[in-house]
């Protein structure tokens, strides 16, 4: 018989205090209490945050440097997009996969956030699980009854940019966009996959199969709303340099790692916030410093600002990632956690542990060192063979997916 969530949080927390105290001695406990202590303190401040609406830039009018040909337009978002929904689940999976244009991504993903922080709305509604053309019915016993939405393979997105492989995709020197719109594009790039990502994993994940709780979707809703301000910023900051979103083709690896996790819960924590969005902590500080290093400085707060408030989305993950193994998984022991971590990135997403990483930030999000980092773990036996195969599967696969 299958336990209920609170049932088998209270024998997994069993489990992890036997383990946590087995564990005492161990010279990487001080370390991995403090990340866990670092994750949780991170998201319950996270959860304290008022809504926030500033999709424009007024919060950088006090920065000096701008241009007197730069226009300075918030960018339209149509309140009349700003629907009222049934449930947050159809709330994402109409964003995610029947929206198109970028502005109503954004502005339905406020609604969304806003009417489910307000209680307006559940996570599912009573109609989101009716058998009907879009669904079909589970054939494993392990979810009784339970039908589910079928999933198409790719997120609904604007005709531009195009879609190629990334070393096709234009780098900063061969770019035909000057190095500030560059920067901004390739950001907003990210942001509108964040957006379907945090939202794909709200749709994908509310199947009550999963067995997940409200705080659950609560969380990755907020990063949603998160990573639409982001957009907002980047797509205005792009219209002041004279440049929109579009203008330069885009890599679709993002999306291609979240359809690849989509399978199991655990999957998804670990290849989006604790690899995919982590990244974002390591290279954020350097564009920044290139931004500030051009004069370009309204870009750079925006970076900045986004690189902050990302440290948020990481540690989303961690806490997820570590309660679902501890509580559900019965995966306790730090090695566990970290072999569990691993398991998933290499699988699936095999090429993205890679350095320079900004140590500091991800162990303020609760990333403890040695899970990412290699060389941090002197008896972790790299074997370059199997590495160089796994990426060479990856592209292969990659390769087909994009020419089909
Ligand atoms: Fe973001
Ligand atoms: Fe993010």
């Amino acid at each position: 018989m299958k336990m209920n969530y609170s049932q088998v949080s209270r024998v997994s927390s069993r489990n992890r205090n036997r383990n946590r105290s087995r564990n005492s001695s161990s010279s990487s406990a001080g370390s991995s209490d403090r990340c866990d202590a670092n994750a949780r303190a991170v998201v319950e401040d996270y959860r304290r945050l008022p809504l926030d609406a500033r999709t424009g830039l007024d919060w950088v009018k006090s920065v000096k440097e701008r241009p007197k040909n730069q226009r300075v337009n918030k960018i339209e978002l149509d309140g009349e997009k700003e629907r009222s929904f049934k449930s947050l689940r159809v709330a994402a999976k109409t964003i995610v996969y029947e929206t198109n244009e970028v502005e109503e991504k954004i502005s339905m993903t406020h609604a969304a956030f806003r009417q489910f922080l307000n209680g307006e709305i559940d996570v599912c509604g009573e109609d989101d699980f009716a058998v009907g053309e879009e669904t079909r019915t589970a054939s494993s016993a392990s979810s009784a009854s339970a039908s589910f939405y079928v999933f198409p393979e790719r997120p609904a997105r604007p005709e531009t940019p195009k879609l190629v492989m990334p070393f096709s995709c234009p780098s900063p020197k061969n770019s035909p966009l000057p190095f500030s719109a560059h920067v901004l594009h390739t950001v907003a790039h990210i942001e509108l996959n964040a957006i379907d990502l945090a939202w794909d994993t709200v749709c994908r994940f509310s199947d009550p199969s999963h067995r997940l709780p409200r705080e659950f979707f609560l969380d990755f809703a907020r990063v949603a709303d998160d990573e639409s301000r982001h957009l907002s910023w980047c797509l205005q900051r792009l219209g002041e340099l004279g440049h929109s979103y579009g203008e330069i083709d885009a890599h679709d690896m993002l999306w291609l790692g979240c359809y690849d996790s989509r399978e199991n819960e655990l999957d998804r924590m670990a290849v989006v916030p604790m690899a995919q969005e982590a990244r974002g902590l390591d290279a954020g500080p350097r564009l920044r410093e290139k931004l500030v290093g051009r004069g370009d400085n309204r870009s750079a707060a925006i970076i900045e600002r986004i690189t902050n408030e990302e440290l948020n989305h990481v540690a989303v993950g961690v806490f997820w990632f570590r309660k679902i193994c501890i509580e559900r998984e019965n995966i306790v022991s730090e090695e566990q956690l970290k072999e569990r971590f691993l398991d998933a990135v290499e699988r699936l997403t095999p090429d993205i542990l890679r350095g320079p990483f900004a140590h500091d930030e991800r162990e303020k999000a609760g990333f403890q060192r040695n899970w990412y980092d290699k060389t941090a773990d002197s008896s972790s036996n790299s074997n370059s063979a199997e590495e160089l195969k796994a990426r060479l599967e990856l592209i292969v696969n990659m390769e087909e997916r994009m020419s089909s």
